[in-house]
């Protein structure tokens, strides 16, 4: 589309017009404008996959690994691969927009999102999150690089300030998106958060550098709620207001503009650029076709269309299904970190007559971490499936839960394990909206019993779950009903748990995704079914959310911790999966520590004296301490690894495929040894104190060992760096620097080569050394390779807040090749 078309559509729609189409017409979709053939604009959340627009548990999606996971890819040609495969998804679900990649750093080990974002270094997140870009994008669908900037942690993440320097915020923060913005991102989202003083939905910064300086020609959207002024916002470069149909601007900003306090020309700006993106997404009639631009995607409503499955006859969509579980299992296995290995891995089957499984993660993963990127996946393969079907079937498998790694009383929704609808007897529970004398307005089944976006016809009063619940074990249950406003939970007619529950906070993630549970224990026999029946009655400012839960008894934890004790001894190799829980990884708080939750750590231990060849696989989105890690036989860091994470955990054990992921953040022993960690604002006001020095940066600046370096990860065979060649320059600037290196192991295997640049003698304060390039190589065994890893100019360059630009300093650079940031072995010399 030419920018004249847009600018003649433009035209012809008065200010009213305007300004209807400039806040959401609800919360996923914007406004149809007929009178210049616009469509509305669908909009979805990422980055685990495409929920598409709503909460809703019956359209199931693919689900990816997560954000971190593709970082320890560093593998752009695969991570695009990924964007296609959401950019189909989107069209699937008749999505125009995905509200991904968040690109934000990994400056905390305790930020609550951590899992969301894919690296603790600029350079490997712009990387990364381009190639996402660029193959959502192919689909004809709208990328979103998020939360311009500095929403980095959680805690009070509306209002707080984050305080950083420019130099800083150039050369780590903004990095990311100007990279988005090169790779030709579509959006871009104002964080919540304010930088400096100023709210990001008003700040000088989206219209320099973002829209000035990068040349960003996409649409601004304001975080969900993210605009809450009128005229500061509206003279901003901030173009779209989400959700709607409310919001600070509508009425308001017509006013404003009639007052002549917001200028005209403000307004046409933003119109033409969501022009712009409607042409871009095919939203915009009869223009789309005529210009070659992708077809329209699929009406909304094609969400409810069958799943890709695997029946009996191979259609299209079956192909398409299992071509989707074959990418989402390799991209995991790709992504596995082999932290440790003292021999025991990969193990080898043809040896094996018993495998201990150990850890509630093995039979119930965490696949996904919590908040706005969680979707609803078509399947979960657990580890225990995924060992079960890999191993001959003369393997003996045993499985063992441990004691539980909740601490007692999971909150796990009632769903297909325990719960039937009582009307139609399916798996699931019952949903129902009431009016105020009782009477039903509507009825329906659900899979289980988080209902998070239903729907409310008028009148409705009370959402209604009820189920019968069949308990499979004797003794106290814990039910919790999770919801904001007037509670009630009955069990056979009897009420257990009733009261009035604000909402202490305005934080859409917590009220609408994740609100906190009451919960209640209730003594149950195996066997014996009751009905269970939760009320919410619907109240402004109480959110849409209703979550019932229900959890087993909890195994008595020394009985649990004996038995797998008991079976670790007996079998040939152990595998024992620990993790994080629901409580932890989530949006709309940090975490408080990096401890794996409950008595894991003490399990771990005992497994492994009791059996040296423990394998210990690591379930979390984001660091946790490993105080044992060196008692293990082997430690596998698996992330959050997905729909088929499970399929790809016995990949990498039974050494059918090598653990490919690199640590893409640094890992510390313990928390209080990480140089930056506090997450937590004084005064509502956050200082980036450690400047330029995050990360491995960080680390190096204190001269402190952490756990694992950024980079850091085993495979299945071994490399020696050999050479590194003098850099050439580059013809359009930039250097390329050949390293050779060998595989001296006895598989072929995939290498990432890391260069880092250092500067001792510089004039301006530089980190001790930082990441310049990488490039992957793969050689059989015995073979050697040579990596070209090529330094972009920037690399070797410093924000000037004194000049306003970026400066390369002359002179004597050190560049440093190896395998992590710890592990450099290889040093030349470059001079500009
Ligand atoms: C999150 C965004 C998300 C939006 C819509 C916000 O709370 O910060 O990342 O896209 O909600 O769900």
């Amino acid at each position: 589309m030419h920018d004249g078309d847009v600018e003649r559509l433009a035209d012809k729609l008065d200010a009213v017009q305007q300004v209807r189409l400039l806040t959401g017409a609800d919360t996923w979709r914007t406004r149809p404008e007929p009178d210049v053939g616009l469509r509305e604009i669908v909009f979805s959340d990422g980055p685990a996959g495409v929920r598409g627009p709503g909460w809703d548990e019956r359209f199931t999606s693919a689900l990816l690994p997560s954000p971190t996971a593709l970082g320890a890819l560093w593998d752009e040609e695969r991570v695009r691969r990924l964007g296609e495969l959401l950019g189909d998804e989107a069209r699937r679900k008749g999505v125009h927009v995905l509200l991904a990649p968040t690109l934000n750093l990994h400056r905390s080990p305790l930020a609550g999102r951590h899992f969301e974002c894919f690296a603790e270094d600029p350079l490997l997140a712009g990387r990364t999150g381009a190639a996402l870009i660029r193959g959502v994008q192919s689909r004809g669908v709208a990328a979103t690089a998020k939360h311009y900037v500095a929403n980095d942690s959680e805690t009070g993440r509306l209002t707080l300030d984050v305080r950083l320097d420019e130099r800083v915020l150039r050369e780590l923060y903004l990095a990311p998106f100007e990279a988005a913005v090169q790779a030709g991102v579509w959006l871009v989202m104002s964080a919540y958060n304010k930088v400096n003083g100023t709210t990001m939905s008003e700040s000088s910064l989206l219209a320099d550098p973002l829209e000035g300086e990068w040349g960003f020609d996409g649409v601004v959207v304001s975080d969900w709620g993210g605009v809450r002024s009128t005229v500061a916002s509206a003279v901003a470069a901030q173009d779209l207001a989400m959700p709607g149909p409310g919001g600070p601007w509508g009425e308001a900003l017509l006013e404003a503009l009639r007052a002549g306090r917001v200028p005209a020309e403000a307004l046409e700006r933003k119109v033409r650029r969501l022009l712009r993106l409607a042409g871009r997404v095919g939203a915009l009639g009869d223009l789309s076709a005529a210009y070659g631009l992708p077809e329209p995607a699929e009406p909304a409503e094609s969400v409810r269309s069958a799943e890709p499955a695997e029946p009996a006859k191979a259609t299209a969509p079956a192909l398409a299904g299992i071509r989707i579980r074959q990418e989402l299992r390799a991209a995991a296995a790709a992504s596995f970190v082999l932290l440790e290995n003292r021999g025991v891995l990969p193990l080898d089957p043809e040896a094996l007559h018993s495998v201990a499984v150990i850890g509630m993660h093995a039979d119930e993963p965490r696949v996904q971490g919590g908040g706005s990127s969680e979707v609803f996946p078509q399947r979960v393969v657990s580890p225990l499936d995924g060992l079960r079907e890999a191993l001959p079937p003369r393997v003996r498998v045993v499985y063992e839960p441990g004691p539980a790694p909740e601490g007692g009383g999971g909150s796990a929704p009632l769903g297909a394990r325990y719960g039937r609808d009582p009307e139609s007897g399916e798996p699931g529970v019952r949903l129902r909206v009431l009016d105020a004398a009782g009477a039903v307005l509507c009825s329906a089944h659900q899979p289980s019993g988080r209902v998070l976006e239903p729907a409310l016809p008028p009148g409705a009063h009370t959402v209604e779950l009820a189920a019968v619940l069949h308990p499979d074990a004797t003794g106290p249950w814990t039910l919790g009903l999770g919801g904001f406003g007037a509670l009630r939970l009955t069990v056979e007619g009897t009420t257990l748990l009733a009261g009035e529950f604000p909402p202490g906070t305005d934080d859409p993630a917590v009220i609408h995704v994740r609100p906190p549970q009451a919960t209640v224990r209730v003594p149950l026999t195996a066997g014996r079914p009751v009905h269970v029946v939760a009320r919410r009655e619907l109240a402004p400012g109480t959110g849409r959310a209703t979550v019932l839960t229900a959890a087993p008894p909890v195994p008595d934890p020394a009985g649990a911790r004996a038995a797998a004790v008991a079976a670790a001894r007996l079998a040939d190799a152990v595998v024992v999966v620990v993790g994080t829980t629901e409580g932890g990884e989530s949006e709309g708080f940090d975490r408080e520590s990096l401890r794996l939750p409950a008595t894991q750590d003490e399990l771990v231990v005992e497994i492994a004296r009791a059996n040296p060849r423990t394998v210990v696989v690591v379930n979390s989105g984001g660091p946790v301490e490993l105080p044992w890690r060196e008692a293990a036989g082997a430690v596998l860091l698996t992330w959050f690894p997905g729909q088929e994470g499970g399929h790809a955990v016995a990949d990498v054990l039974l050494g059918r495929v090598e653990p490919g992921g690199r640590l893409p953040t640094t890992w510390p022993a313990a928390l209080a040894e990480a140089p930056v960690r506090t997450t937590q604002p004084i005064d509502g006001q956050l200082p980036y104190e450690e400047g330029l020095h995050i990360g491995h940066r960080g680390w190096l600046r204190a001269g402190a060992q952490p756990a694992y370096w950024f980079g850091h990860g085993l495979g299945y065979t071994t490399w020696e760096f050999e050479r590194i060649g003098a850099p050439e320059p580059l013809p359009g600037g930039g250097f390329e620097v050949p390293v050779t290196l060998r595989n001296t192991g006895t598989r072929g295997g995939r290498q990432v080569v890391q260069l880092h640049l250092s500067r001792p003698d510089s004039a301006v304060e530089r980190p001790v050394r930082w990441l310049a390039g990488w490039a992957a190589v793969e050689a059989e065994s015995g073979e050697r390779v040579t990596a070209y890893v090529r330094i972009p100019v920037r690399a070797l360059q410093y924000w000037s807040p004194r000049s306003g630009g970026w400066v390369t300093e002359p002179g004597r650079f050190d560049v440093l090749a190896g395998r992590s940031a710890g592990d450099l072995p290889l040093r030349a010399g470059l001079d500009v």
